[in-house]
């Protein structure tokens, strides 16, 4: 696998600016301000995708809030979901009681997720929902998945990096969400 030195030039497209992603993360923290208002909030970002768009957020809500994390792998270095997720590193507090608000940077089958909200409901939160920057328009069993209280963009079903997101653990610092051009992958 070859990256090219400046990461700008493996990007074919750019869908979300760096602007465009810091307006609506303003937008999402006034709703979700408004909506926990009064509450014991804990923000739980899903490590690794999720770390800028969690960074972007808290610092947008004055409230009161706790920030933790939860490292979960679904995807190894590939660009399809292997439908298998497991628990690299959990919750380092109790989240009894407390109002949960998942933090994802996209949602793709929502395998991920769906594993997450069962694991999480166990614990017995007052409250859990999900945020997520981006949520790919495409056909999912809407009888399987959990449906995000709160989202960011609905991108079209491509491959996606930058802003958290990344291709072989790589383009995570992109300042925006673009698509990689093809030639990145060959020979992959
Ligand atoms: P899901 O379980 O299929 O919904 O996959 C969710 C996870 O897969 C996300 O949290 C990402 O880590 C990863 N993922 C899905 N689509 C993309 C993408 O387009 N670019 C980068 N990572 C992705
Ligand atoms: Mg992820």
């Amino acid at each position: 696998m070859a990256f090219t030195a400046d990461m700008h030039d493996d990007i074919e497209e750019i869908l979300i600016t760096g602007e465009a992603l810091q307006a609506r993360v303003a937008e999402l923290a006034r709703v979700i301000a408004e909506e926990y208002r009064g509450k014991d909030l804990i923000l739980l970002g899903i490590l690794r995708g999720a770390i800028m768009f969690m960074a972007d957020l808290a610092r947008q809500l004055a409230m009161p809030l706790d920030m933790d994390f939860m490292a979960i792998t679904s995807y190894g270095n590939s660009t399809e979901s292997s439908g298998v997720v497991r628990i690299l590193k959990d919750l380092d507090e109790p989240i009894e009681g407390k109002h949960v608000l998942i933090v994802e940077d996209i949602i793709d089958t929502g395998l991920t997720l769906r594993y997450l909200m069962e694991n999480l409901e166990r614990r017995n939160p007052a409250s859990l929902a999900v945020c997520t920057l981006l949520d790919k328009e495409k056909a999912r069993d809407r009888d399987k998945v959990i449906e995000p209280a709160y989202i960011g963009f609905q991108i079209p079903d491509r491959f996606v990096v930058g802003y958290g997101l990344d291709y072989a653990q790589k383009y995570r610092n992109l300042p925006y969400i673009g698509v990689l051009k093809p030639s990145v992958y060959q020979g992959e």
